[in-house]
């Protein structure tokens, strides 16, 4: 599964770029109003500090306008993906990005149907959003195995983008369901590496080793 970090924080993409483990970055208009910046100026300078795709969220309602939005944001750099709503409109600018093959992110799934719909409008990737439908007592990773199931019964190559992820546990859950990518907020995906007995077993083997009066080096 890869992994996202769904931020606009460029410090917190920088930091995260050094583990390796980091393999696109997601943005949304409520993270861009967050930090308080310029959108296309955030989105510039996420895609000067990596090569990996970027979403990038137009805030057009109508094709038209998510159209002329969504080709100025795939001008900014080689890896932006634009970022479209789950609606008819969202759909027919997707299929506009297909045939220009400009890569599309289609945001706010929150049904298999919707899913279906959007992989038959080419999207490169669908986001069904685990964390909102838990909000209202849902069990949101079953998203993401239906549409693991729908997309494999036909061959969709749309990759399920797994999203609104919460806590670690989401992760678990995308990973079990099959998700091809979760985006994940970056206090959580630090979260990941953490277990107390890794900790615990960690400083008895240092207090042993110190024990040894040895050293490596
Ligand atoms: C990412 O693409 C989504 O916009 C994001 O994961 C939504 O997360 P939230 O439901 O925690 O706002």
């Amino acid at each position: 599964m890869k992994f996202f970090v769904d931020t606009a924080e460029i410090e917190d993409i920088r930091n995260l770029l050094t583990t390796g483990l980091l393999d696109g970055v997601t943005t949304n208009p409520s993270l861009i109003a967050k930090s308080g910046r310029d959108f296309v100026e955030v989105i510039a300078e996420i895609c000067s500090v990596t090569e990996t795709p970027v979403s990038a969220e137009v805030s057009a309602t109508d094709t038209e306008g998510m159209i002329a939005e969504g080709e100025h944001l795939a001008g900014i750099a080689h890896n932006v993906v634009v970022k479209l709503p789950l609606t008819l409109d969202g759909l027919r600018a997707c299929a506009h990005f297909k045939r220009n093959d400009v890569r599309t992110n289609v945001t706010l799934c929150f049904s298999p149907n919707q899913a279906l719909l959007a992989a038959k409008a080419g999207a490169t990737y669908v986001s069904p959003f685990i964390g909102r439908l838990d909000d209202i007592n849902l069990e949101g990773s079953n998203l993401i195995g239906d549409i693991r199931t729908i997309y494999d019964n036909y061959g969709f190559e749309t990759q399920i983008l797994a999203a609104s992820i919460r806590t670690a546990n989401h992760v678990t859950q995308a990973a079990l369901a099959g998700a091809d990518v979760a985006t994940i907020p970056p206090d959580v995906i630090r979260k990941l590496v953490q277990h107390p007995l890794t900790s615990n077993g960690l400083a008895q083997f240092l207090k042993d080793w110190e024990g040894t009066g040895q050293s490596i080096l």
